[in-house]
């Protein structure tokens, strides 16, 4: 699949965020903990839920998607668990390894595939493992899956994270709210998707608090029952939007975007000389008419409340249009900088170090990752043929292709649908020329 994107016209209009992919598929997991049905509102139909949905069909979940105007709502009722062992998935996202902690709970056995490296960097589990194993889960690591079992239940822990991973995080919280006792997670990542994510197991019945620090507490509850429940928006389809608006000097309105989710993201914006306007429904992004060129600036990824690590590609393309010299310091993932191959092969002028740049040192400092970009602008931009790296990287090309002079073909589409739905056809709303072709 792919795109054929011609670049050059101002995007303007009104666009509608989907519901979070990386809140939704960590719910449609939760959803396993109760016997009793479950509603997803604003559900986003991409392919990391319809992934995630053939996981919990393999374990014994009954599931039925309903269109709505204001968003998807997913039906989702898994009254008993017919398969622990769920290893034989025609496709695999990253969601798996959170389905120990529910099948733990509920059935004291689990078998969930091995998650190879990928795209981005090794993407290690350690952590996962490591908190599940405190709580009293026997793991066995074989060739290519984990074969858990926790015979006498999971019980709660005192879990000190070398890094606050979103993952690990959800991982334990799931494994938590049905343990016997107190799990304390410290070091514990709190994304506004983990935050929804909790919020969600309340209204089911469990006790969580988020304590100062990074701190978070779990008093296991003897069972969950049902919810409805309306997912977050997505703050990663927001900042793409924003990225788009004033990359080709237009005006979007980016509907049921929020600014708690987006502060640290507006400040750059502002900086490098984008504009934004919060209004009660959403907030307007584009760029005043006097900056007609960018500013540089220095950006650092971090975890929340820090500048996310899923939004440098798309602000990376707005630095090449910036007058000067600017860098972006990844510390987040090792690896995530392969895309700016591609943006070069457009005209821009980025270098990758494996130094820190910016200012601080990171835990990747001395190694051998190339994980600071150096990014000198301004550069005209010309169309390419470009394959898509990872979801993230794949929207940096579509802004690139959409202020390039010419025709770019953009192949590996199906990557970019499994993070943003149908973004062909909302961003022809915008007024884009994309057109999707087999
Ligand atoms: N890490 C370990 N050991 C572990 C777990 C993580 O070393 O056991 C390391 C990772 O290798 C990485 C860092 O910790 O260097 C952060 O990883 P984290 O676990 O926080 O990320 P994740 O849960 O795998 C989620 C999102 C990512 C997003 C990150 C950071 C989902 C499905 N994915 O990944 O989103 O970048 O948090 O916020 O929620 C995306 O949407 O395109 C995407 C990659």
């Amino acid at each position: 699949m792919k795109f054929i994107i011609r670049g050059g016209k101002k995007l303007e209009g009104e666009i509608r965020l989907a519901g979070a992919k990386n809140a939704a598929t960590k719910m449609m997991v939760a959803s396993i903990l109760t016997s009793e049905p479950c509603v997803l509102e604003n559900f986003p139909e991409i392919g990391d839920t319809e992934i995630t949905a053939e996981l919990c069909r393999s374990i014994g979940s009954n599931i039925e998607v309903e269109n709505r105007p204001d968003g998807s709502v997913l039906k989702i009722h898994t009254p008993e668990i017919k398969n622990s062992k769920v290893i034989s998935l025609s496709r695999r996202n990253r969601i798996p390894i959170l389905a120990l902690g529910p099948l733990l709970a509920r059935v004291g056995e689990a078998e969930v595939p091995i998650l190879g490296g990928d795209k981005i960097g090794p993407r290690p589990v350690d952590i996962h493992i490591n908190a599940l194993t405190a709580m009293g889960a026997e793991i066995e690591i074989l060739e290519d899956r984990y074969v858990a079992s926790a015979k006498n239940g999971l019980h709660g822990a005192n879990i000190t994270f070398r890094y606050p991973s979103v993952g690990a995080t959800e991982n334990t919280i799931l494994a938590a709210v049905l343990a016997v006792g107190l799990t304390e997670i410290h070091n514990a990542a709190v994304e506004p998707e983990v935050l929804d994510l909790i919020k969600m197991l309340q209204q089911m019945g469990a006790i969580i608090e988020v304590g100062a620090n990074r701190n978070i507490y779990i008093d296991g509850v003897k069972e969950l029952r049902g919810v409805t429940y309306r997912i977050m928006p997505d703050r990663n389809e927001a900042v793409s939007f924003a990225s788009l608006a004033v990359a080709t000097g237009g005006r979007i309105l980016v509907k049921e975007a929020r600014h708690d989710d987006l502060i640290t993201f507006l400040n750059v914006l502002r900086k490098i000389g984008g504009e934004y306007e919060i209004q009660s429904g959403g907030i307007v992004f584009y760029r005043p008419p006097e900056n007609k060129i960018l500013k540089p600036a220095n950006i650092e990824t971090d975890p929340y409340p820090g500048f996310m690590t899923d939004w440098q590609q798309p602000v990376a393309v707005l630095l090449t249009q910036a007058d000067g010299d600017s860098t972006i310091h990844e510390t987040v993932y090792e690896d995530r900088f392969s895309y700016v191959k591609d943006l070069n092969l457009m005209g821009a002028e980025i270098k990758v170090f494996s130094q820190c740049l910016g200012g601080g040192s990171c835990r990747f400092a001395g190694r051998d990752h190339n994980h600071s970009a150096a990014i000198h602008g301004p550069s005209k931009l010309k169309a390419a043929n470009l394959e898509v790296r990872d979801l993230r990287s794949g929207i940096a090309h579509i802004i690139a292709a959409l202020i390039a002079d010419g025709e770019s073909v953009i192949t590996g589409a199906e990557e970019i649908d499994r993070g943003y739905e149908r973004i062909d056809e909302r961003l022809r709303k915008l007024g884009a020329s994309i057109i999707r072709k087999e």
